[in-house]
């Protein structure tokens, strides 16, 4: 098989993944934080050390202001909600992924006002619009670093610079970012960074994380044991253990682990380097397809491993399943839970089909894949 759905959950992971969560079933089976034997303190010491390598990562300063979420979606729901009260002002933008068009859609009904700053039709923000929407002073700005539909990369550090000057607090939905684009919360003015643990970061499905600037208290919308403060029956104030209830995911947080192991000893910027020639390959094979129409940028330039296409006339869902049946190459079809994006690229009828490379794909696997969609421009309708 082909893999090229990488923007939806990494595949293969470094060996080393598999291995660490294997091992950590195996040897460190128990729960972190909860007990005092060599076991527990082994599985307490796999967690931290994971928080400390991700901090380094993404430029954190305190670790423990990072907690461990089950994806994206579930640290960017548990950013809303325990931040917005009636009232409040969210900003966000046209590109965004269902975990945050859908978090702040709930968060209208509750009494908060939305404004989305529009985007053009090839993802790129409006600055002009969230520039005066900062000016209005909004309680929060959302945004995705990058698109999960075009790839567009979002000018977060800009946005940074403008949310720091306000007085506005700025969260960013890294999804489709982390581990692969450069992401210093700190230099970047990034107060809330949401981000999955199974896509650039290479761990296991079921990981992801949410880092909250240490000025700014999320109310818990988790409350129960945390392993600390045992004597209380109110849930602890501090981090991470104020946004961290329940045993966690330590097989899962054992492969993310791993995974950023891997990133930071193979260099994030050579990942990315790989990513982006694999990307540019594939751009530059699908514009010589006839009847093909490229979203997005039209260059590897300011955009993620992601390509979203169409041939004309042709539906996204039969191309993907020719290129799964007969090609054996893995994609994504349809709208990838993004409605307002593909409302903002003028494909929200038709969706896209969507190749996305990842640091394991060769040219060679690139090559297949468009000379696999040159056939399939050729062949006409499903057979
Ligand atoms: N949000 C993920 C994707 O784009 C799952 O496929």
């Amino acid at each position: 098989m082909i893999y090229l759905d990488n923007a939806a959950t990494s595949w293969p992971k470094p060996e080393s993944v598999y291995q660490a969560v294997d091992s950590c079933l195996r040897t460190v089976g128990a729960s972190p934080g909860r007990g005092g034997h060599s076991m527990a303190r082994s599985a307490s010491m796999l967690v931290y050390e994971t928080r400390e390598l991700l901090a380094e990562l993404l430029g954190i300063a305190d670790a423990n202001q990072l907690v461990f979420t089950h994806n994206a979606t579930d640290a960017i729901n548990m950013a809303v909600f325990g931040l917005i009260k009636p009232g409040d002002t969210i900003v966000t933008t046209a590109m965004e992924h269902n975990a945050v068009a859908r978090a702040v859609r709930v968060a209208e009904t509750q009494g908060a006002y939305i404004k989305i700053i529009p985007c053009s039709v090839d993802g790129q923000l409006d600055m002009e619009a969230m520039e005066t929407a900062i000016k209005q002073n909004p309680k929060l700005v959302m945004m995705t670093h990058a698109s999960n539909v075009t790839g567009t990369v979002m000018p977060v550090a800009e946005v940074g610079k403008l949310t720091k000057a306000h007085g506005v607090i700025l969260l960013v939905d890294a999804a489709q970012t982390a581990g692969v684009e450069v992401i210093h919360v700190q230099d970047m003015h990034v107060d809330i960074l949401a981000f999955s643990g199974h896509k650039g970061l290479f761990g296991p499905q079921g990981t992801g994380g949410l880092y909250v600037k240490e000025a700014i208290a999320v109310r818990p919308l988790r409350v129960g044991g945390t392993g600390s403060l045992s004597e209380s029956d109110t849930q602890p104030e501090f981090m991470p253990d104020r946004l961290e209830s329940g045993t966690p995911n330590t097989p899962g947080i054992a492969g993310l682990k791993a995974g950023v192991e891997f990133i930071l000893a193979t260099g994030r910027s050579k990942i990315q380097e790989k990513e982006m020639a694999l990307t540019q390959l594939l751009l530059a094979g699908l514009r010589e397809v006839p009847g093909a129409i490229i979203y997005g940028k039209q260059t590897a330039h300011e955009r993620t491993a992601v390509v979203s296409f169409l041939l004309a006339g042709r539906d996204s869902g039969e191309i993907a399943h020719l290129l799964d049946r007969d090609y054996g190459i893995a994609c994504r079809s349809g709208l990838h839970c993004a409605p307002w994006a593909h409302t903002a690229i003028g494909t929200l009828q038709t969706g896209t089909v969507r190749l996305s490379p990842g640091y394991f794909n060769s040219e060679e696997e690139i090559g297949a894949a468009i000379a696999a969609v040159k056939k399939i421009a050729a062949q006409g309708g499903l057979a």
